[in-house]
């Protein structure tokens, strides 16, 4: 297994471990040779002198706040009632476009979650060697649990066929490619023999971070949020539309982590961030916008109120420049956002208060219950 602990190896033979030691680090990375850990020696990459099992002192405190404002985030798609959501799917209210575009939409989010959990758990969260940063992506990762739990929730709430549903990132081109092209850069890095400490290598795990948290969570899922979302709006779908808005609070953060770790990476690793490497990602997401725009052809080919796939083009050129910008690259469309609505959906996403509007009771220490 790839050294992924806090680099003990290099503390092991300064102090005198010897050779297998030196070979085999503690998986854990526990080390009794370690001193105190200062804040000066955490690093996000390849961190030599700081023990990843020790979470205080914090030298990113941008990871902290996200692992709190994820905490304060909880929900389960099972506690929003699908009562009227299973009477729309079985009447006449919705046309077959509106249908298809429905189908399309859970198949993509299906599978994606499923991609984006396991990249998180075994190619992320390898590499990264800083307790505050890992305490986040376990956090994450419970949070791409519960995403996935919500399609298989609709999908058995609706009655849909859930081999239709889970395979459709086999069966349908538009999405194959998408997740193709996620799938190829988990490849790279959850590689045994993958060494985080390399020039090209550290650029393969960036590269890993823009693909997921920027194209994938940032580009690829705000099409499919605004797809149900406008369902949602005209009282369609509302128990799914509820639920899409859960999940588009929660991957705000997922976004808003991944930047500041790339741009975290990029500041302690300054020689990676070369030309072509921009060059590179540039392309990369110009692909992704592409991708983006075909599936979107595929959810609508003949368009519904409101939505058509040229207005899905432009949205996924809209967000991309705001994803390139972010992590200081090119803006590349300058097209306007189609969808402004979205930004109050968002605003009444993060207002909405769980407990407000839900009955269940959560346990707590007070009622353990082992029964
Ligand atoms: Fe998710
Ligand atoms: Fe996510």
């Amino acid at each position: 297994m790839t050294d992924t602990s806090s680099g003990n190896q290099a503390v092991n033979q300064a102090a005198g471990g010897n050779a297998d030691e030196a070979k085999n680090p503690d998986p854990l990375g526990f080390d009794p040779t370690m001193q105190r850990v200062k804040v000066s020696d955490k690093r996000l990459l390849g961190c030599k002198n700081a023990d990843v099992n020790q979470l205080m002192p914090l030298k990113y405190h941008w990871a902290w706040e996200h692992y709190l404002n994820g905490c304060s985030n909880n929900w389960l798609p099972t506690e929003v009632p699908m009562t009227k959501d299973i009477e729309t799917w079985r009447s006449q209210k919705l046309t077959d476009d509106e249908r298809l575009m429905i189908m399309r939409n859970l198949g993509f989010f299906a599978t994606a979650e499923s991609l984006v959990a396991n990249n998180l758990v075994l190619a992320i969260f390898t590499h990264v060697t800083n307790p505050e940063c890992r305490q986040y992506l376990l956090r994450q990762a419970f949070e791409e649990a519960v995403h996935t739990h919500t399609f298989h929730y609709v999908v058995e709430s609706l009655g849909l066929d859930e081999g239709e549903i889970f395979n459709m990132y086999h069966e349908i081109p538009a999405i194959s490619r998408k997740d193709a092209f996620e799938i190829e850069l988990t490849k790279e890095i959850s590689d045994p023999n993958f060494n985080p400490e390399t020039f090209e290598n550290k650029q393969a795990f960036l590269k890993n971070l823009i693909g997921y948290y920027v194209i994938m969570e940032g580009i690829f899922f705000y099409s499919g949020f605004v797809m149900m979302l406008s369902l949602q709006r005209r009282n369609l779908m509302t128990g799914v539309g509820e639920q899409f808005q859960y999940i588009m609070r929660d991957e705000t953060i997922h976004l808003n982590f991944g930047i500041d770790l790339i741009n975290g990476i990029k500041a302690e690793n300054p020689e990676i961030w070369t030309q072509e490497f921009q060059d590179e990602m540039v392309a990369k997401i110009r692909e992704a916008v592409e991708l983006e725009a075909a599936y979107a052809k595929d959810c609508l080919p003949n368009g519904i109120m409101g939505l058509s796939a040229p207005l899905f083009r432009e949205y996924a050129e809209h967000i991309a420049d705001r994803r390139l910008e972010r992590i200081g690259l090119p803006t590349q469309y300058n097209s306007s956002n189609p969808f402004e609505w979205m930004s109050e959906m968002m605003d009444l996403s993060k207002e909405k208060n769980f407990f407000e509007t839900r009955v269940i009771e959560y346990q707590t220490a007070g009622n353990l219950d082992w029964d």
